[in-house]
C-alpha cells in the first residue's frame, strides 16, 4: 500500500476469510489512546465488559451496562483507523429474547460506530445469533467459560475437560450454523480447542485455549502488566507498565516534596523576554 492510500478497515468478513490462515490478533481497548497502539499491530480492537474489572474497579462483569460500553465502544472506534472494533454485549442485554438483543446490538453498533458485537454463549444463544446476523449484526460468538456466568459456573474455571467437551463442541457447532463470524474459545483445554478449530469453518480465537485456535486474544492491561488483581495463567506479561508507572508517581511526589519539581524550565516568566532584534 503506496503512503497516499487510504487504510481500508478491517470487516467481519475479512476476519471469517482469515480461516486457517495468518493467526488473527486481537487485544482488548477501552480508551482512544490504548485504540491509538492497537491500531497498527492487531486486526481486532475487543471493546470488552472486562473494562468494568479492568477500568472499574468491579468484582465481576456483570455489573457493566449498556451505557459503558458506549461510551467506551466511541473513544475506542475514534482511535481506529484498520483495526475492527468488537463490542460486547453486556449482561442483561440479549439474554431475554432475539429482540432484545436486536435492539441493543443495534444501539451498540449505531451510537459507537463499531461494526460488530460479541456475545456471551452457545446452543441456547444460536437463535439470537441467527436473528442479528440475518439483520445486519455481524455477531462474534463467546463459549467455553463465559465470564458473565460466573455465578453460575461458580468461578473463572476451565470448561470442557471429560464430559463437558461434548457440549462445548455442539456449543461452538451451534454458533457457526447461526452465523457467527468468529467464534472466542475461553479456558478450553488445548486438545478441544485442536478439534473445534479443525472441525469449524469460521477463526476461533483463544484467550488460555492454547495454541490451535486461528488467534488469540488477551486483555491488553494484563499483557502490559497495569491490572495486577489477579494473574490467569493464560496471561504472558509483555511489559510491566504498572511497576514503570508506580516508580514515576514515587519520583513525582518525591520531588514536589522537596520543592524540586517544577523547575524554572515549567515556569513562566513575569516579564516578557525582549524582541530580537532584526
Ligand atoms: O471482556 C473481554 O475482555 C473478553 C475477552 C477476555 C475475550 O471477553
Amino acid at each position: 500500500m503506496s503512503a497516499t492510500s487510504p487504510v481500508r478497515p478491517v470487516l467481519p468478513p475479512d476476519i471469517k476469510a482469515r480461516k486457517g490462515g495468518q493467526p488473527l490478533v486481537v487485544l482488548t481497548a477501552y480508551t482512544t489512546p490504548m485504540a491509538r497502539l492497537v491500531d497498527p499491530h492487531c486486526d481486532v480492537a475487543l471493546v470488552g465488559d472486562s473494562l468494568g474489572m479492568v477500568l472499574h474497579g468491579m468484582p465481576s462483569t456483570v455489573g457493566v451496562t449498556m451505557e459503558m460500553m458506549i461510551l467506551h465502544g466511541r473513544a475506542v472506534v475514534r482511535g481506529l483507523s484498520r483495526a475492527m472494533a468488537v463490542i460486547d454485549m453486556p449482561f442483561g442485554s440479549y439474554e431475554e429474547s432475539p429482540q432484545q438483543a436486536y435492539r441493543n446490538a443495534a444501539r451498540l453498533m449505531a451510537e459507537t460506530g463499531a461494526p460488530s458485537v460479541k456475545l456471551e454463549g452457545g446452543q441456547h444463544m444460536a437463535e439470537t445469533i441467527a436473528f442479528l446476523t440475518a439483520r445486519g449484526v455481524p455477531v462474534m460468538a463467546h463459549i467455553g467459560l463465559t465470564p458473565q456466568a460466573v455465578n453460575t459456573l461458580g468461578g473463572y474455571k476451565v470448561v470442557g475437560r471429560d464430559a463437558e467437551a461434548d457440549k462445548v463442541m455442539a456449543d461452538a457447532r451451534a454458533c457457526e450454523a447461526a452465523g457467527a463470524f468468529a467464534i472466542v474459545l475461553e479456558k478450553v483445554p488445548q486438545g478441544l480447542t485442536g478439534r473445534i478449530t479443525a472441525a469449524l469453518s469460521i477463526p476461533t480465537i483463544g484467550i488460555g485455549a492454547g495454541v490451535d485456535c486461528d488467534g488469540q486474544v488477551l486483555v491488553i492491561d494484563d499483557m502490559l502488566g497495569l491490572f495486577t488483581d489477579f494473574r490467569p495463567k493464560f496471561v504472558k506479561r509483555y511489559a510491566e507498565l504498572g511497576k514503570l508507572a508506580d516508580a514515576a508517581i514515587a519520583e513525582y511526589a518525591a520531588e514536589v516534596r522537596a520543592r524540586s519539581f517544577p523547575g524554572p524550565e515549567h515556569a513562566f516568566a513575569d516579564v516578557l523576554p525582549a524582541k530580537a532584534k532584526s
